[in-house]
């Protein structure tokens, strides 16, 4: 997944680990309210929270950008380069914090739903967050442009009939030459309805959440049941 494997290089340069770090407070103080032994972090990125979830359960994560996981795995975690369809456990948790269902289309929402019910123990939960229309219309789109010593990023974000378009550019320095990447990400807006339409587990609660803005909530977190 090479567009990923560029997110996961210029991550750092775009300031969101604060924003991500109250995000995994909420999703924690969530967690804490179930009996929770086993958990799955799909979409586990450079596996930050993967670390805080390994401190107090048996956590797994996984990711389709192999850099995102050769990163989570340098921290000592339990991360693998694979899709949910290959992983044979199941747990009492699974969660996919931060965009990870917006990169999804709204087709494929409702296989890879079914793949986090097969992988539930019964009564298990799975909690997402999905972008709000405010998230995606006022937070995410925009221009974005990071100018550090020996490399330049230029983002451009365009949020139009419900799909945010995100093109990254970005340039290194190596001796005297610059090197360039680019990369073009698509991001699908849900409904919460839409998103519980489509899941074969029950929809037990969910919780508004202001990451960037202070007007309205950018993201809803989502709690679902297996009966
Ligand atoms: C914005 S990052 C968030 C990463 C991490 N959850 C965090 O909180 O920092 C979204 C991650 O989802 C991963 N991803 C997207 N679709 C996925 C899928 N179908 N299965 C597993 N990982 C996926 C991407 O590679 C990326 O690492």
């Amino acid at each position: 997944m090479e567009n990923l494997d560029l997110y996961a290089k210029i991550e750092p340069m775009i300031g969101f680990y604060e924003a991500y770090e109250n995000l995994y407070r909420h999703y924690l103080k969530l967690l804490q309210g179930y009996d929770v032994q086993s958990i799955l972090d799909v979409g586990c990125g450079n596996g930050k929270l993967l670390q805080k979830l390994s401190e107090k359960y048996r956590a797994t994560g996984i990711d389709i950008s192999a850099k995102m996981v050769a990163i989570a795995c340098e921290k000592g975690l339990d991360a693998r380069h694979c899709r949910l369809e290959e992983v044979r456990e199941t747990f009492d948790a699974i969660v996919a914090v931060a965009d990870v269902l917006n990169y999804m289309e709204a087709e494929t929402l409702q296989p890879f739903l079914e793949q986090v019910f097969s992988r539930l123990n019964p009564g298990g939960i799975f909690l997402a967050d999905i972008n709000t229309w405010h998230g995606f219309a006022e937070v995410a789109a925009g221009s974005m442009n990071v100018d550090e010593e020996e490399c330049f990023l230029a983002i451009d974000a365009e949020f139009e009939e419900d799909v945010l378009q995100t093109d990254i550019v970005y340039f290194e320095q190596k001796g005297s030459c610059y090197t360039r990447e680019s990369a073009t990400i698509m991001q699908y807006y849900h409904s919460v309805d839409e998103v519980a339409a489509r899941s074969p587990m029950k929809l037990i609660g969910m919780q508004d959440v202001s990451l960037f803005s202070m007007e309205e909530s950018d993201k809803t977190i989502l709690i679902f049941q297996k009966a």
